[in-house]
């Protein structure tokens, strides 16, 4: 394979860079040399788009832009290493011997191996532009389709050195309720926004309470309360894509409900610009054939669920992550507990959950037997962890084939963190926590706590469609699986 001369000399950038010229004389073509075998417009641009413009544009969160041939063309050695190295695009899913899952996901944003090549070879031959062309456009991360956006009426101001847990009351106005098929929730500001979780209050007795105290859209500090509401409908952490159904899978939303947004902000000892996180939602009426709802598992902060490891101080177990600790593992093993009359329960979605010292994350799921086309032990999530890049991976299957889980089966959970200043997450997490070397850290909500969750997106058998209504009432709904689906409570 024959590297182009200018090519190589630009790409290591040599002092002789201004003798040769490594601008536009570069691109003439050469008679003498065979044409490129890949060219940016013909070849190249439509990869790049696919994969990294929707972050790498003007005003997009990438730190450059990749939409030019000039920008791909200075940036290429950098390009090709980071889609080698597997940094980008963000994708931390992973495949590796001792755990991967059975399906592949929806909308995995990875390089085949051919497109990996074609960049090679294009940078190889010289980054050609080849005969200018239309880019297609990248594919949109918006939710398509939304049907109204909730607001806060008052925005709250972060500020002080501990983290705030604030919670709003939005009014989806719903008379009749209807079908959640989509979800995006969208940060108002980003800098102090560490997670937010968004839950149901269906009409009754905590509803009218709550309204009644809270008002609609008013900023109120729930820090010592469980979030109020029946169960989750979806959880934002950062990095996250919009939750998303097809019309088959969908969340009910009951008449007259309302949702409550619960925001975890990490002020980091600063007072920051008022955030004003909204919430855009997609609903619809027709009737589905499952409902979706959300299921926590993890965190667990004792024996028999948590398992013994080396670093424990005594013989009884505990999740505890040593200063200095570059390798320390916590395991736990959760045996699934009944939910209510249902036999039908699947695992449409898993969403890693770990903060900034994480390193690794595995879910594995042992039945007692296997159990139709679903194996005895199965790998359900599997992945390195970073914290910026978090995502809710969805199958990449018919609802039918998802794998299901049942009451009995055991959730086998493993967590791995870098507690050392080597972990560049942790000099960040240090940092705004105004502390200048790692520190033992323990189970809990805060940012120099860490957790061990897997967040499922479940999927249970719809309630046959009613002649005269369009919506379920709260006695077809799974309220067993909704209780035992509350928002934790807080465990530190
Ligand atoms: C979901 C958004 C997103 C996508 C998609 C994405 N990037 Fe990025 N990229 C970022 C962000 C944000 C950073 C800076 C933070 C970081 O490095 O994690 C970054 C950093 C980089 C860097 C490192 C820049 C440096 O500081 O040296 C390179 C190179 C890069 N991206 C290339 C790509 C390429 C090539 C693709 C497509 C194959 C791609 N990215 C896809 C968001 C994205």
């Amino acid at each position: 394979m024959r590297t182009s001369l200018w090519g190589t000399l630009c790409v290591s950038g040599l002092a002789t860079l201004t003798l040769v010229g490594c601008g536009t004389d570069v691109r003439e073509p050469d008679p003498e040399e065979p044409a490129a075998r890949a060219t940016w417009y013909q070849d190249v641009a439509p990869i790049v788009s696919k994969h990294c413009m929707e972050c790498h544009q003007e005003g997009g969160i990438g730190p450059f832009d990749l939409t030019t041939y000039d920008m791909a063309y200075d940036n290429a050695g950098r390009m090709l290493a980071k889609i080698e190295s597997g940094e980008m695009p963000p994708f931390d899913a992973r495949e590796e011997a001792d755990c991967t899952p059975r399906f592949t996901w929806k909308d995995d944003p990875r390089l085949s191996e051919a497109e990996i090549d074609t960049i090679r070879t294009w940078i190889e031959d010289g980054r050609a532009e080849g005969e200018v062309a239309e880019v297609p456009a990248p594919p949109s991360i918006e939710l398509p389709n939304v049907t109204q956006t909730l607001k806060p009426t008052v925005p709250f101001t972060a500020s002080g050195d501990r983290d705030q847990f604030i919670c709003y009351v939005l009014d989806p106005k719903l008379v009749g309720g209807a079908w959640l098929t989509g979800m995006q929730i969208r940060p108002g500001n980003n800098d102090v926004v560490h997670h937010v979780v968004l839950t149901e209050l269906m009409p009754g007795a905590e509803h009218d309470a709550i309204v009644a105290q809270r008002g609609i859209g008013m900023p109120w500090d729930c820090s010592q309360t469980t979030t109020p509401g029946s169960f989750v409908v979806n959880i934002w952490t950062p990095g996250n894509q919009p939750m998303q159904t097809t019309q088959d899978l969908a969340v009910p939303i009951l008449a007259g409900a309302k949702l409550v947004m619960n925001i975890h902000y990490h002020p980091a000892n600063r007072v920051h610009e008022p955030d004003a996180t909204e919430v855009d939602i997609r609903t619809s009426t027709s009737w589905p054939r499952k409902m979706y709802f959300v299921g926590a598992f993890g965190n667990s902060f004792q024996a028999p669920e948590l398992l013994a490891d080396p670093d424990d101080r005594t013989a009884i177990p505990e999740f505890r992550i040593p200063a200095g600790a570059a390798d320390h593992d916590e395991h736990m093993r959760i045996t699934i507990p009944a939910l209510g009359d249902l036999q039908n329960v699947q695992l449409y979605s898993a969403n890693p959950h770990m903060h900034m010292v994480g390193t690794h994350i595995s879910a594995t799921l042992e039945r007692p037997s296997a159990r139709g086309s679903d194996p005895k032990t199965e790998c359900l999530a599997n992945g390195g962890w970073n914290f910026d890049w978090q995502r809710t991976y969805i199958y990449d299957t018919t609802l039918d084939k998802l794998p299901t889980i049942q009451a009995g089966d055991v959730l086998d959970l493993r967590c791995k963190w870098n507690n050392t200043m080597d972990n560049p997450f942790v000099q960040r997490a240090l940092a705004d926590a105004g502390l200048g070397a790692p520190v033992p850290i323990n189970l809990g909500e805060g940012s120099l706590d860490e957790m061990c969750l897997e967040i499922f997106g479940l999927a249970v058998d719809a309630p046959p469609m009613p002649s005269a209504r369009t919506m379920p009432t709260v006695d077809q709904l799974p309220m067993q699986l909704m209780n035992a689906m509350r928002v934790p409570a807080r465990v530190d």
